[in-house]
């Protein structure tokens, strides 16, 4: 089949499915479910991460018995060589949901032999859906998306989130943290990694920064910031691989550098 019909396909799937999904959601937050914890404190689980992935996984493979996927909760799919290969986050945002805070989403990439071709953040509250095909840009909802055009850091609005083993402080991220904070501007801490990527994509935010995430709370965020026009790296401005757990600075594209020398100054 022609790549870019199947990808076609594919994208009216997951914007579908992630529809779904966040009514699935919608329906559940604020009722009464089980909540438990995971690895590490305060990381946990609830009954609607589980039935939201139950959900997905299923449709996907009736859908696309071919392919494969690396889903939250589930893990990855035995077929690691298929062509395609959905990134699942089925409720992004748990702590939130279970604490009855109404900023969660469900994000859906999906990556064709190793690229991310195509993404799709709902956040069933606002009902904001923002989806992005490789090379045809980014959309929330029927409008196009563009990074803001601050050019200087001191008038930057941005993002960030502590790993749930902030405890143990890695690459120090409290006092980088603080670094960002003391230069005065706005930080936000959503706690919801693909809903931060998609407003720095929506120009809502300038920039967004974090010592740790997984493939599926930013493999469809990354690709609505590239595809609206920012950019995105490791801290060092280098390449990010979306598996390899690097740190990871994503911008408008115009503070990235200041961004970069405010995070690496010791
Ligand atoms: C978490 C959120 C949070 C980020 C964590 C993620 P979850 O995802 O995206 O903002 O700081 O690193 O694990 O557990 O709510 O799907
Ligand atoms: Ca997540
Ligand atoms: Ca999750």
């Amino acid at each position: 089949m022609d790549t870019s019909l199947a990808i076609q396909e594919r994208f009216s799937f997951a914007v579908h499915i992630a529809l779904q999904a966040g009514y699935l959601l919608k329906a559940g937050f604020g009722t009464s479910f089980s909540i438990q914890e995971k690895e590490g404190r305060h990381n946990l689980v609830t009954d609607y991460d589980h039935r939201s992935e139950e959900l997905i996984l299923s449709s996907i493979s009736k859908a696309f018995p071919e392919d494969g996927f690396l889903a939250e909760e589930r893990g990855a799919s035995k077929n690691t060589s298929a062509a395609f290969e959905w990134i699942v986050d089925p409720l992004d945002g748990t702590v939130n949901f279970a604490h009855t805070i109404p900023v969660f989403s469900v994000s859906i990439g999906c990556r064709w032999k190793g690229e991310t071709v195509l993404g799709v953040v709902y956040q069933p509250i606002t009902q904001e859906l923002f989806t992005v095909q490789k090379g045809k840009g980014a959309y929330r909802n029927v409008a196009k998306l563009a990074v803001i055009l601050t050019t200087s850091f001191n008038d930057a609005i941005v993002g960030s989130v502590f790993p749930y083993y902030l405890a143990e402080d890695p690459l120090y991220c409290i006092q980088k943290f603080s670094s960002v904070l003391a230069r005065g501007v706005p930080v936000r801490r959503l706690g919801v990694a693909s809903i931060d990527l998609a407003y720095v994509a929506d120009g809502r935010f300038d920039g967004f920064f974090e010592v740790s995430l997984q493939p599926w709370d930013m493999a469809a965020g990354l690709l609505l910031i590239e595809e609206a026009g920012g950019k995105v790296s490791d801290w060092q401005g280098n390449h990010l691989d979306i598996t390899s757990d690097q740190p990871i600075l994503t911008s408008n594209g115009h503070i990235h550098r200041e961004f970069q020398e405010i995070l690496n100054t010791p």
